[in-house]
């Protein structure tokens, strides 16, 4: 048996808190530095607060967008130079006749700089980032970001509102679909490798643009998982899980922007709470990119509470270091009289203004204004078959096998009897899922049209899942009534030999503003599987979601199921590869999956509470009618391979380099891919820590029959966490350490930090 030894070295960097001053004039400024000022200098008030003001094109909305009133003044703003950014305008024909209005009428000239919710690409269409994160293949989903990146910055775009690194517990949520999952550590790398794929080695070049490190901060705590809803969370929670992906974002991947968040943080608006934007983001981090408000929370403080108007709302935004204003109005109607009212300093307009006009600089933007608006580059570029490869392969590396008992799966290309029913099986739109603002419908490739390549097959809606016209904007009305395709459905799968069930939500069931307060499969589709299930038994259920969902029935008596979120324009020929054995597949899941919503939030890195331990009374933590444990953990994910782990060896010498090494075996006959999983469990702190911490993976491709072993090597950085003022401690003591498949199965080993 062959054996290779794997030396994965956990990248030191250790994050000084640094209390790097603001972006200033004075000192050593670089060539940008010297025209920033240069320009600064020419500019009057008002055209510096034109740069703070962002308006929303006249293409699309994405949030409550005002049509009347000021929404009017628009293009006179712009011929003035009032206008920095504009978000939502589609096309590199708009972007250029946007960019000449403002180019060619302002004084200054100064080039707007254009921004979209590129998400999970653009006309191409990725998974959704959920998706992507069950890869846990960071090169692939750096490349997914690349790939958006040139598609958007072929029609007119310098600027994405993305990667959204959001943590998140709760799958009520509709946002969930957007992040990474639940894990700092892992949201974390994932945000800096889309970063890095969207900002490029030099952001100039003609298919980079810049990235949005968003919400900042603790969005996807919202309470219940109702969107918009308050969040009322620790300061160590804030620190340990919300934190660190934004602080990769800005330290190890140097993105150009973050966005604010909608929510209160210890019940200050994120728009006005100087100590995340201020003290932690552009102080202690040295953050010099800008921050963009999200849609209209300047104004929101409002209703929020905060600001009893609108020139209050713009007063405690500036001084709290909210740097552009998007779509509130609130700045180019109130800002510039603020300051002369002394109530908002010029200087914190002034480090505003230069941090915008940075990023434009940095972009190239003052080189030439129209670099982004090539129609050529448009017709070329969209949809390119180097694009469609490269999600193909993403959507492969994100599905997840997560029972297959009996092994009907793979499924074999000379088998006949094959039924395939769900209407998401047949259609061509929902795959794509939520966020795809700059994308064309019923572009994906269907599951039936990937199944076309493979096999014969019989197929019956069985029920539709959403009735009518389907929206970003407005809510899926769901079919809940109409099962007039059930006997058709059932009759198939009786004459069959196996059934493939294509079952889940809607693409625009998840994502903003829809929030479920249940989570099963919508609808009438868990009576058509029950009702399949009674005449045919070999049942592949094929899930398309965009958050985990509740299946305790199914989990319980569907053999194989495979989770195929919503994988974007290549969906249908990535769920027949793996169907059909072409890819063998390798995710593993980045969210809990409950048994049922009453247990949400729900997720590993748990805290123990007093009281962990199973008893005979009541008096322990648990529920009366259901277990703790979730339905699928989180890094849970099957392959057709079999994965053997041994030979756990803890090196503890050196407290600067703890060693961890395991050896996997593939004791199949089928070459496969494996994500091995490194937790920690800090068992005695100073602030109690969670059961488990996933503080290292490495996903290793093993061929049959083959033996590799894979070292980690652990530093202060993965060993340390922050105390409630925010400070980095590293604590001697004892550590459990465990290497798996997934964050409950594995070897256990201990080790002490001195
Ligand atoms: C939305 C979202 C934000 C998005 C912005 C612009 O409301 O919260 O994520 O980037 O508005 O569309």
């Amino acid at each position: 048996m062959k054996k290779v030894t794997v030396v994965i070295v956990a990248i030191v960097s250790v994050f000084l808190w640094n209390a790097c001053t603001p972006v200033k004039s004075g000192g050593q400024q670089d060539e940008i530095g010297q025209k920033v000022e240069d320009l600064l200098a020419q500019m009057t008030l008002e055209e510096k607060v034109g740069q703070m003001n962002q308006y929303n094109g006249f293409y699309d909305a994405t949030g409550p967008a005002p049509s009347e009133g000021d929404a009017k003044n628009k293009f006179e703003h712009l011929k003035k130079g009032w206008v920095g950014s504009v978000l939502n305008v589609r096309g590199a024909k708009q972007v250029r006749e946007l960019q000449k209005m403002v180019v060619e009428n302002s004084r200054l000239g100064i080039p707007l700089i254009f921004g979209l919710d590129v998400i999970h690409g653009h006309k191409t269409l990725a998974p959704i980032p959920l998706a992507e994160a069950a890869s846990w293949d960071l090169e692939a989903i750096k490349k997914s970001a690349e790939v958006a990146a040139t598609e958007a910055s072929a029609v007119g775009i310098n600027w994405t509102f993305a990667p959204m690194v959001d943590i998140s517990r709760d799958a009520r949520w509709g946002r969930v679909m957007e992040g990474a999952g639940e894990d700092p550590y892992l949201g974390a790398k994932i945000g800096v490798a889309r970063v890095k794929g969207f900002q490029g080695e030099d952001l100039s070049a003609p298919n980079s643009i810049a990235a949005c490190a968003k919400h900042f901060a603790g969005y996807g705590f919202a309470e219940a998982g109702r969107d918009y809803n308050t969040v009322d969370i620790s300061t160590s929670t804030l620190f340990n899980v919300v934190l660190p992906p934004f602080k990769a974002a800005v330290q190890e991947a140097d993105v150009k922007t973050v966005m604010n968040a909608f929510n209160i943080m210890n019940g200050v608006p994120s728009t006005g709470n100087a100590f995340l934007q201020r003290d932690i983001l552009k102080g202690k981090w040295g953050f010099n990119g800008f921050v963009i408000s999200d849609w209209g929370s300047c104004m929101e403080m409002i209703p929020h509470g905060m600001a009893a108007d609108l020139k209050e709302a713009a007063m405690i935004a500036a001084n709290a270091g909210s740097d552009m204003d998007m779509e509130s109005y609130a700045y180019v109607k109130y800002l510039a009289d603020l300051v002369r009212e002394g109530k908002v300093s010029e200087d914190k307009v002034d480090d505003a203004v230069r941090r915008i006009l940075r990023v434009k600089f940095e972009l190239g933007l003052f080189d030439d204004p129209y670099k982004y608006c090539s129609e050529e580059r448009e017709k070329e570029m969209l949809y390119h078959q180097d694009h469609q490869d490269a999600v193909l392969d993403m959507a492969r590396k994100s599905i997840v096998l997560l029972k297959n008992d009996g092994g009907l799966l793979p499924l074999d290309k000379k088998q006949s009897g094959i039924a395939v029913i769900g209407a998401l099986a047949n259609d061509k739109n929902s795959p794509l899922g939520s966020w795809r603002i700059g994308s064309d419908d019923n572009t994906a490739v269907s599951v039936l049209e990937g199944l076309d390549k493979y096999c014969n097959y019989k197929y019956a809606k069985g029920a539709d899942v959403a009735v009518g016209d389907v929206s970003f904007t407005y809510d899926v009305t769901i079919n809940e009534t109409d099962k007039s395709g059930f006997a058709e459905a059932i009759a198939l799968a009786k004459k069959s030999k196996v059934v493939v069930m294509v079952l889940g939500e809607h693409g625009f069931m998840s994502g903003e503003g829809r929030s479920r307060a249940n989570i099963d499969l919508p609808g009438v589709q868990q009576e058509l599987l029950e009702a399949v299930y009674k005449v045919n038994k070999n049942i592949v259920l094929v899930l398309m979601n965009g958050r985990p969902l509740a299946l305790p029935w199914a989990a319980e008596n569907i053999p194989t199921i495979v989770e195929a979120w919503q994988l974007g324009t290549q969906s249908g020929n990535a769920i027949a590869d793996v169907l059909f054995g072409t890819y063998n597949p390798s995710g593993k899941l980045t969210m809990s999956f409950p048994r049922t919503v009453g247990q949400c939030p729900i997720y590993y890195n748990h805290y123990s509470t007093g009281r962990p331990d199973v008893k005979k009374e009541v008096f322990w933590s648990h529920y009366t009618d259901e277990e703790n444990s979730p339905l699928f953990p989180f890094g849970y994910g099957l392959s057709y391979s079999k994965f053997e782990y041994s030979d756990l060896k803890v090196d503890d010498s050196d407290s600067n380099n703890i060693k961890v090494s395991v050896k996997i075996t593939n004791t199949s006959n089928i070459d496969g891919e494996e994500v091995v999983q490194l937790y920690i469990h800090d068992k005695a702190a100073s602030i109690v820590r969670p059961v488990k911490e996933l503080k290292g993976f490495e996903k290793i491709t093993l061929k049959a029959n083959e033996s590799k072993t894979v070292e980690f090597a652990m530093t202060e950085k993965e060993l340390g966490f922050y105390d409630i003022e925010g400070n980095f401690v590293v604590e001697p003591g004892a550590f459990d350490v465990m290497v798996g498949t997934n964050s409950q199965t594995g070897l256990s080993g201990s080790f002490d930090l001195k």
